[in-house]
C-alpha cells in the first residue's frame, strides 16, 4: 500500500476531495498519514483505519518518507515546501491542486478522461509531479474534450461565468452575505405589494454602491452584479484566468508545441459552485450537427449532451441542477449564423469536482494500477 500523505484535507478542496475518496473507498487502498500546518499533534480524521495523529506538514523528514503526497493546501504551500523535499533527494510522487507547478515542465496536468494518454506516457518517462488544472479549462475540457480527441477544432472562444466558490470559501459567504443584505435592505418595500419597484430598485442599487455593503473578500459587490475579471492583470489586456484557457489547454493536450487558439472573457456571476461557459467553437470543417452532438456526449462517462430544448434546457443545463453532481451537462448545441463551422454550446460544471477535487483521487488510483 502507498504511504500517502494529505496536506490541506480540512479546506474546501481538500474537504470535498476527503467525501470523494470516501464514498469510493480510496482509503482502503493506501496507507493515509494526515498533516497540518497548524495543528501538529492534534487528531487525525478516522478513515476506516482509527484516528492518528496529525503530523507537521513543513517537517520534511516527515514528508520525505511518503510515497505520495496530496496537497490541497495552496501555492504557497507548494512554493515552500516542494523544492526543499525534492532537495533531500525525495522521489515520491507530489499530486497538487495548487496552480504553482503547472506549467513547468516536468509536471503533467491532470484530467485523464481526457488526457488519459498524456498521464500514462509521463509515468512511463518517470514524471513525478502530477498538477490539477484550472477549473474552467478541465470543465471545458470535460465538455468539448471529444471535440479535441477527434482533431475538429481549429479554436474556441469561452465565455465563461465563474461560481464564487472559485474564489475561495470566504468570498462564498461574502455573496450569500451580500445577498441577504440586498434583501434586508428593501424587505418592508417587498412586504408591501403597492410599493414601486423602482423605489425597490433604486433603493437597493444604493445599499449595492453603499459603504456598509459587505465586500472585504471580491473587493466589489457580486450579488444582483457581475466581476467581468478574474485573477491578476495581465501586460496584454488579458485576466490571468483567460491566459490559463490556452496555455493549460494546450499542455494538457500535449499539444503546447502547436497550440489551438483559446480565449475569451473571464467572468464571476453569483453562483455559488459550479463554473458555466458559453463556447463558440471554429470547426475545422463542416461537420453535422448530429454527429457533433453524438462526438460531444459519449466522449466520456461524465459528459451529458442535453438537446437544445427550452424546458430540458431550463431544467438541466443550469448550477442549480448541476452543483454536487459529477455530470458535466453540454447543451444548447447549434451552428451559427457565422457559418457551418461555427459551433455554439453551452456547458455547466461543479469546479470544486472535476474542476478541483476528482482529477487529484483519481490520480492516485492511477499510480496504484
Ligand atoms: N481560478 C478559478 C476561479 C478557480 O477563480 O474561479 C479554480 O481554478
Amino acid at each position: 500500500m502507498l504511504k500517502t500523505g494529505l496536506v490541506g484535507w480540512r479546506g474546501m478542496v481538500g474537504s470535498v476531495l476527503m467525501g470523494r475518496m470516501r464514498d469510493e473507498n480510496d482509503f482502503a487502498n493506501i496507507e493515509p498519514t494526515f498533516y497540518s500546518t497548524s495543528n501538529a499533534g492534534g487528531e487525525a480524521p478516522d478513515v476506516g483505519k482509527g484516528a492518528g495523529v496529525l503530523q507537521d506538514a513543513e517537517n520534511i523528514d516527515s514528508l520525505k518518507e511518503m510515497d505520495v503526497i496530496i496537497s490541497c493546501q495552496g501555492g504557497d504551500y507548494t512554493k515552500a515546501v516542494f523544492p526543499k523535499l525534492r532537495e533531500v533527494g525525495w522521489d515520491g510522487y507530489w499530486i497538487d491542486a495548487a496552480s504553482a507547478l503547472r506549467m513547468s515542465d516536468d509536471a503533467v496536468i491532470i484530467l485523464d478522461p481526457v488526457n488519459g494518454d498524456v498521464i500514462s506516457d509521463a509515468l512511463d518517462k518517470g514524471v513525478k509531479n502530477f498538477i490539477g488544472g484550472n477549473c474552467t479549462v478541465s470543465l471545458m475540457l470535460m465538455g468539448i474534450g471529444g471535440l479535441f480527441r477527434e482533431g475538429l477544432v481549429e479554436w474556441v472562444s469561452a465565455q465563461t461565468y465563474q461560481a464564487a466558490s472559485g474564489a475561495g470559501a470566504q468570498n462564498m459567504r461574502e455573496l450569500i452575505a451580500q445577498m441577504g443584505t440586498i434583501n434586508s435592505t428593501v424587505s418592508d418595500l417587498l412586504a408591501d405589494p403597492r410599493s414601486n419597484i423602482l423605489d425597490i430598485d433604486s433603493a437597493v442599487a444604493q445599499a449595492m454602491r453603499g459603504g456598509d455593503f459587505p465586500t472585504d473578500n471580491f473587493g466589489h459587490p457580486l450579488a444582483g452584479s457581475l466581476l467581468p475579471w478574474i485573477d491578476t492583470q495581465l501586460e496584454n489586456g488579458q485576466s490571468r484566468e483567460e491566459w490559463k484557457a490556452q496555455a493549460e489547454t494546450n499542455k494538457i493536450l500535449g499539444r503546447s508545441g502547436a497550440p489551438i487558439p483559446v480565449d475569451g472573457t473571464c467572468v464571476r456571476i453569483g453562483a455559488m459552485r459550479c463554473h458555466s461557459q458559453a463556447l463558440t467553437i471554429k470547426l475545422n470543417k463542416d461537420v453535422d450537427i448530429k454527429e457533433v452532438e453524438s462526438i460531444i456526449g459519449s466522449a466520456n462517462d461524465w459528459v451529458k449532451l442535453v438537446p437544445n430544448d427550452r424546458e430540458v434546457t431550463l431544467k438541466e443545463l443550469t448550477p442549480t441542477a448541476v452543483t454536487g453532481s459529477l455530470h458535466i451537462p453540454v447543451g444548447r448545441v447549434r451552428k451559427l449564423n457565422m457559418g457551418s463551422q461555427y459551433l455554439s454550446a453551452f456547458t455547466v460544471g461543479d469546479q470544486l469536482l472535476w474542476g478541483a477535487a476528482e482529477p487529484l483521487r483519481r490520480m492516485l488510483r492511477i499510480i496504484q494500477e
